[in-house]
């Protein structure tokens, strides 16, 4: 039996019927039509699927879209402001931090997390916070660049 939920995905609401056994990155994807959540493994070891889910990171491939009901989804698509790159898409670009780009969407989302709870990580705390994340092309070096650029450029925005 379908179930009626209720889920604000990059501040759009979304009032919908679905069945309880559909998992939440097939509903941004295949209901939403956000394809730039993917999907690598689908049990949570190489997020590739990961959003936020009220600002916290998530592996979108092993929770269900039920449970995101009354919850606040954001993509890679929602991540951009007016128009203007996050900090972290913008390290991305400038250090070269993605080759086939299929773990990048993950990667983003779960490096505006860390960012954004530690605005001045270190090169381990980088790497100890993107440990699920998986890339096999294996440019973890510019991915630490990536967001050491995100983490500078929120710093001295913010004037510390
Ligand atoms: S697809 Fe979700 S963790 Fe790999
Ligand atoms: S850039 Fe290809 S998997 Fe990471």
């Amino acid at each position: 039996m379908k179930k009626a939920v209720s889920i604000t995905v990059n501040g759009k609401t979304h009032t919908s019927e679905i069945e309880p056994r559909l998992l939440l990155v097939h509903f941004l994807r295949d209901a939403l039509g956000l394809t730039g959540t993917h999907v690598g493994c689908e049990t949570s070891i190489c997020g590739a699927c990961t959003v936020l889910l009220d600002g916290q990171s998530v592996k979108s491939c092993t929770m269900f879209a039920v449970q995101a009901d009354g919850l606040s989804v954001t993509t890679i698509e929602g991540l951009a402001a007016n128009g203007a790159l996050h900090p972290v898409q913008e390290g991305f670009w400038e250090c070269h931090g993605l080759q086939c780009g299929y773990c990048t969407p993950g990667m983003i989302m779960s490096s505006a997390q860390l960012v954004d709870r530690n605005p001045n990580p270190t090169d381990e705390e980088i790497r100890h916070g993107l440990e699920g994340n998986l890339c096999r092309c294996t440019g973890y070096q510019n991915i630490v660049e990536a967001v050491k650029y995100a983490a500078n450029k929120t710093l001295a925005a913010s004037g510390d």
